[in-house]
């Protein structure tokens, strides 16, 4: 959507995932505290985003309330004091006449609603797709409902990012950026790295009784949804591989940083899913990971694409696992590789730069091929030992996690 926001994919913190309903104006000022002590605001983490469950419906006039004991001092206080705080302030709703947890929704009340958002001085909406009457099933039906929020939204005059959440139904990776910010493209996420049922395998966008495609999908399962139309992206208009996970305590670190570092190749939101109240320093060393931001946040805003998928390889106890190559250009030319080795087994992936460069550089380009690349390892944060030349091998456990990205070593040190 071309109102001017989110130019890079939004950063900052969402309640849903580790608290639910657990809301309160304590818990959005305590939250928002932390994002400056532990220096989060100031590498990128501004938008402190409260989820479902805040409403006490609505007056007599038809206007939203606040639920009074959560929020004793209503929307507008929450907004100044993070505006105060150099933090800006998301709230939620439904597409629906109910949102997800069965609280007062926005269809049908989209221009009051967008009213009490500016009012109230919020900065980032997130628009859920719960209790939505029967109007969806086909682009056109979801399009229209997002659309008229869309309108209402801009008629207001105040600069608000548009965050779809309609679980990626609908074909909204084909209309979702004309309209928003960004697009979920599934059910909600779960703290597993490569969950092996099949929760989230109800998928089909054109099944019109898949309402909710899954609601416990896997890092895995998003990543190969995402990877039909990552290239959907661009700046102002993201796919959204739904909040992070990191910190929850489902996965492994390396599962965590290998989380973290996908969803910045994509140019994924990155919302911090966690409680920071009782967020460790393992977890803080993760999600502010210099170089992994800039890659999230690097003004080119191209995602990285799947250049190769093996799903041959042998996963504990459940039959396959699978590794993959993906890989994106950057504003300064320079390349990003990730190799995602998703099995539980060390496992070798090679790739030739021929063809991350013919699929995945700058126009295609093989002549870059005969140059030499330097590799730094956006990890280990310095240059790797051995410059790449025909081919990149990662043969061990970093494999997961290896994000390499080819520099001018001077550069790397301004990430
Ligand atoms: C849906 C959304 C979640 C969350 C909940 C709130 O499931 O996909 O991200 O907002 O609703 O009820």
């Amino acid at each position: 959507l071309h109102n001017g926001l989110s130019r890079t994919p939004a950063m900052g913190w969402n309640n849903w995932n580790s608290l639910y309903c657990d809301v309160s104006e304590s818990l959005l000022l305590d939250t928002s505290q932390i994002l400056i002590d532990s220096g989060l605001r100031d590498v990128g983490y501004q938008y402190v985003v409260l989820d479902d469950c805040w409403s006490d419906g609505r007056d007599e006039a038809g206007r939203w309330r606040a639920d009074a004991d959560k929020f004793p001092h209503g929307m507008k206080y929450i907004s100044d004091s993070l505006h105060a705080r150099g933090l800006l302030y998301g709230m939620y709703s439904s597409a629906g006449e109910l949102t997800c947890g069965r609280y007062a929704g926005s269809l049908d009340h989209e221009k009051e609603d967008a009213q009490s958002l500016a009012d109230w001085g919020v900065d980032y909406f997130k628009y859920d797709n719960c209790y939505n009457l029967g109007r969806m099933g086909t682009a056109k039906l979801s399009f229209d409902r997002y659309n008229t929020m869309a309108q209402a939204l801009l008629d207001t005059g105040r600069e608000i990012v548009y965050s779809i959440c309609n679980w990626g139904e609908d074909y909204v990776h084909s209309w979702g950026m004309s309209i928003a910010n960004s697009w979920r493209i599934s059910g909600d996420i779960y703290d597993s790295f490569a969950r092996p049922d099949p929760i989230c395998s109800c998928t089909d966008e054109r099944d019109p009784h898949c309402i909710a495609p899954g609601s416990a999908c896997s890092v895995l399962f998003i990543l190969n949804r995402v990877a039909a139309y990552s290239d959907r992206g661009r700046p102002g208009a993201w796919n959204d591989l739904d909040m992070l996970e990191v910190g929850q305590g489902g996965m492994t670190d390396e599962e965590y940083k290998a989380h973290f570092s996908m969803w910045a190749m994509v140019k994924s939101p990155l919302l911090l899913g966690h409680d920071l109240r009782t967020m460790t320093a393992k977890t803080l060393s993760i999600i502010n990971n210099p170089a992994i931001i800039a890659l999230n946040q690097d003004p080119l805003g191209s995602p990285a694409i799947r250049i190769a998928r093996n799903e041959s390889v042998p996963k504990d106890g459940f039959g396959v696992g699978e590794t993959h190559v993906w890989s994106g250009t950057l504003a300064n030319g320079d390349q990003v590789v990730a190799l995602l080795n998703a099995a539980d087994a060390d496992l070798p992936i090679s790739i030739s730069l021929e063809e991350i460069f013919v699929r995945a550089g700058p126009g295609g380009r093989a002549a870059q091929t005969k140059q030499e690349w330097l590799v730094y390892d956006l990890w280990a944060n310095r240059m790797s030992e051995t410059h790449a030349h025909a081919i990149l091998d990662a043969a061990d456990d970093a494999a997961r996690e290896a994000v390499f990205r080819s520099v001018n070593w001077y550069n790397a040190t301004e990430l």
